[in-house]
C-alpha cells in the first residue's frame, strides 16, 4: 500500500492537469521527469517530482524501491476486452490462414456463436477460473485495469452468469475490473431471424436486472450489417442509460454504417473499432467528445484494414488503444504488442501509443479523474520497466519488459 519509488530514470507521467484526455499534437505530451521520485500511500500517489524536491522526511517503514535503471510509467488501461470466454477457435483460426473470412465463418454458425455454446455450457466457477487466469498474465504484462464485456451468453441465465461471474472478480481479483453489458452482441439461434424480438429481451428483461443489481458500468452493442441496425442499437443504449449503465458501442467494424454517427449524437463514451469510420463519422465523434477505441490486434488478427489513426487524433478525437482479447478476432491481450501495431500499421507515434493506452483507455472507461496518470491523488497503479527510455516499451516489440507491477501501491514481482 505504502512505496517510494526512488531516483526514477525517466518517469513518464502522462499528466493531464485534471483533463480528461489531451488531443491532437499535446497527445505526444507525454510530462516526463528525470531522476524522479514517485510515494505511494494507502494505494494512491501521495507525491511525484525531482528526487531533489522530495524535502519531507519520511517514515523508516516505507518499503523504498531503486528504479535508477528503470523507466516507471502509469499501468496500461485495457479499455475493450471480451476476456469472459470459453473454449477456442483455434479451427477458425486454421479456415482464416486458408483463406475463410471472418464473416464467412459467421454465416455458417461459428464465430461468436460458436463461442456462445461453450460459455452457455461453463459454469460461472469455470468462467471466473479460466477469466482469472488471464488478469494475472495482463498485469504481468503491464495492465491494472480491464474492461470485460458479457455478450458470450445471450439469453438471460447466461447472461446473468457472466455479469455475476464479473461481479465477483471485481471483489476479489487484484486488477481494477470494469464490467460492460453487451447482451446485444450478436443474435443468438433461438431468435435467428428475429432480431427485434431479441432487442426486446435485452432491454425489456435483461438490462433491467442488471441495472436494478448494479452489475455493468457500461452497456455496449455491437452495430454492424449482419448484427444489430442503427435503430436496434439505438434502443439498446437507451435502454441502458436509463437503468444507470453508460453507452458504448462497436462502430464501422466491417462495413462504414453510422454507428460514429450515432455515437456522437448520443454522447457515448467510447466508441470502438472504426475501421470503416467516414470523415463525417469522425467529425461526429469529434463533436460529441467520443473516445475512439482503437483496436489494432484486430485489424492484425483478421487482416482486414486498419483504422484511421491519423486522420482521427489530427481531427480532434481521443483517441485510445484497446486489446479486444477474446478467442476470435484477436487471441491476445498484450497491449504493447497493441501499440506496437498502431505504431507499425496505423501511423501513430510512439508517445501517442503511450498516451492511448493510458490516460485515454481511462477516459474510455470514465475514469481518467482516478486513472492512466501518474498524478498526486490518483490510483498507485505504475510500471517499472526495463528499457533504455519509454519507446522502446513499443519498438522492442515480442518481449515482456515489465519488471514490476505496482497495483494500488502494491508491488508484484514479475517472475
Ligand atoms: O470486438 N466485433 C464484435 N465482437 C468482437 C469479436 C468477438 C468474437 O469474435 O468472439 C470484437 O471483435
Ligand atoms: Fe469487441
Amino acid at each position: 500500500m505504502n512505496l517510494l519509488i526512488k531516483n526514477i530514470r525517466e518517469l513518464v507521467t502522462v499528466a493531464a492537469h485534471g483533463q480528461r484526455f489531451r488531443l491532437g499534437p499535446e497527445m505526444k505530451e507525454l510530462g516526463i521527469i528525470r531522476d524522479a521520485g514517485v510515494l505511494c500511500r494507502e494505494g494512491k500517489i501521495a507525491w511525484v517530482g525531482p528526487m531533489t524536491s522530495l524535502t519531507e522526511p519520511l517514515p523508516d517503514d516505507i518499503p523504498e524501491l531503486d528504479a535508477s535503471d528503470a523507466v516507471v510509467l502509469p499501468g496500461f488501461v485495457d479499455s475493450h476486452t471480451h476476456m469472459m470466454f470459453a473454449g477456442d477457435r483455434v479451427e477458425e483460426f486454421g479456415l482464416r490462414a486458408r483463406g475463410a473470412t471472418y464473416q464467412e465463418i459467421a454465416e455458417k454458425g461459428g464465430g461468436i456463436l460458436n463461442t456462445v455454446r461453450h460459455v452457455r455450457a461453463a459454469s460461472k466457477k469455470e468462467l471466473k477460473r479460466s477469466t482469472a487466469a488471464h488478469l494475472s498474465t495482463v498485469m504481468k504484462q503491464g495492465t491494472t485495469t480491464v474492461e470485460i464485456k458479457t455478450g458470450y451468453g445471450l439469453d438471460m441465465d447466461s447472461e446473468i452468469k457472466m455479469l455475476e461471474a464479473l461481479h465477483e472478480l471485481r471483489e476479489e481479483e487484484m486488477a481494477t475490473v470494469v464490467p460492460t453489458f453487451l447482451g446485444a452482441h450478436a443474435v443468438p439461434p433461438e431468435f435467428r431471424g428475429d432480431a427485434d424480438g431479441y432487442v426486446r429481451l435485452v432491454c425489456e428483461k435483461m438490462i433491467p436486472y442488471a441495472g436494478k443489481k448494479h452489475l455493468a458500468v457500461f452497456c455496449d452493442v455491437f452495430c454492424e450489417k449482419g448484427y444489430f441496425t442503427l435503430p436496434q442499437s439505438e434502443a439498446v443504449l437507451s435502454a441502458g442509460r436509463a437503468w444507470g449503465m453508460l453507452p458504448k458501442i462497436h462502430a464501422e467494424e466491417l462495413v462504414s454504417y453510422g454507428g460514429a454517427e450515432l455515437a456522437g449524437r448520443i454522447g457515448a463514451v467510447s466508441a470502438d473499432h472504426l475501421e470503416h469510420v467516414t470523415p463525417e463519422g469522425i467529425r461526429a465523434l469529434r463533436d460529441g467528445q467520443v473516445v475512439a477505441g482503437l483496436l489494432p490486434g484486430v485489424s492484425f488478427f483478421l487482416n482486414h484494414g486498419y483504422a484511421p489513426a491519423r486522420d482521427l487524433i489530427d481531427g480532434g478525437v481521443p483517441v485510445a488503444i484497446a486489446s479486444d482479447f477474446n478467442p476470435g478476432s484477436c487471441m491476445s491481450s498484450s497491449m504493447p504488442l497493441m501499440m506496437t501495431i498502431a505504431c507499425t500499421h496505423m501511423g501513430m507515434a510512439p508517445e501517442e501509443a503511450i498516451t492511448a493506452s493510458t490516460l485515454h483507455g481511462a477516459a474510455a472507461l470514465n475514469l481518467s479523474a482516478t486513472h492512466g496518470s501518474i498524478e498526486v491523488g490518483k490510483q498507485a497503479d505504475i510500471l517499472i520497466a526495463d528499457v533504455p527510455d519509454v519507446r522502446h516499451l513499443v519498438y522492442h516489440f515480442g518481449t515482456n519488459h515489465i519488471r514490476h507491477t505496482v497495483k494500488n501501491g502494491t508491488l508484484l514481482e514479475i517472475p
